[in-house]
């Protein structure tokens, strides 16, 4: 069985007074029956792991550099964000490829770099409008899923989440139909590549707009193992409904 995971993607936000919003997730998930993820920006990983404490509340990075040290300012390894608490680091993310070009190969070695520092990398995928409305979107699936996830994924190592680029901060969500079409493609292809022990073991993730008035409905839609969720997991008044409802979809 897979344990469902709620993970929350804080992007660019939250300084040290934002940091309160964890106790209130701690008081009311003190014995979650899923997995919590709160991926802050690094500045706040290691003051959020010393909060948690021995809290069940997991903490990761948002995305990492492919080499673990060296001369490349403003950017962070693996290790660091190994070393300052985190357990998990999301790589390639839409407005990561976005922003700074990323590749596949880009992302894949950012992955290898998570894993050589025994993290789980959150790898994302997804479409954008134009590859949907010109129906490549599974097409798109399968180079990101091939090019972006090194060889030896595990149950363990490796979390994937599907994001539709024009999902992402936009209120729009895909049909329940959608979802579902292309979670159940993404296990098929991780068990072509992986073998179907492996690739049934891996955590399937759907990301963007969920909000606690869909999550519900989104979390019974076939192979979602849980969400990744940005906007609504800055407020634990929001992201608390989101984690109760997956533990109520248990
Ligand atoms: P959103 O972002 O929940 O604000 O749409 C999701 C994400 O980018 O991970």
């Amino acid at each position: 069985m897979r344990k469902k995971m709620a993970a929350g993607n804080w992007k660019m936000n939250g300084t040290a007074g934002d940091l309160g919003e964890i106790d209130a997730l701690m008081s009311s998930h003190s014995d979650p029956s899923v997995d919590i993820l709160i991926c802050p920006p690094a500045t706040l990983i290691s003051p959020m792991k010393t909060r948690i404490g021995d809290g069940a509340i997991h903490v990761g990075g948002q995305d990492c550099h492919i080499e673990q040290s060296g001369a490349h300012t403003g950017d962070i390894s693996a290790g660091m964000l190994a070393d300052a608490g985190a357990s998990h680091v999301i790589v390639g993310h839409s407005e990561c490829r976005a922003d700074h070009g990323e590749s596949n190969d880009d992302v894949r070695a950012k992955a290898r770099a998570v894993w050589d520092q025994g993290l789980t990398a959150i790898i994302c995928v997804g479409e954008t409008l134009e590859q949907r409305e010109a129906s490549n979107t599974l097409d798109i699936i399968i180079g990101q899923l091939a090019g972006s996830i090194p060889d030896n994924a595990t149950g363990h190592n490796l979390v994937v989440a599907y994001e539709p680029v024009w999902a992402i901060g936009t209120g729009k969500i895909p049909t329940l139909d959608q979802i579902g079409e292309v979670h159940d493609f993404i296990r098929a292809r991780l068990e072509r590549r992986f073998g179907s022990g492996v690739g049934r073991s891996v955590r399937l993730l759907y990301g963007g707009s969920v909000k606690p008035s869909n999550a519900a409905e989104i979390f019974d839609v076939s192979n979602v193992d849980g969400a990744l969720v940005g906007g609504a997991s800055l407020k634990s008044s929001d992201f608390s409904p989101i984690i109760a409802a997956l533990e109520a979809s248990l």
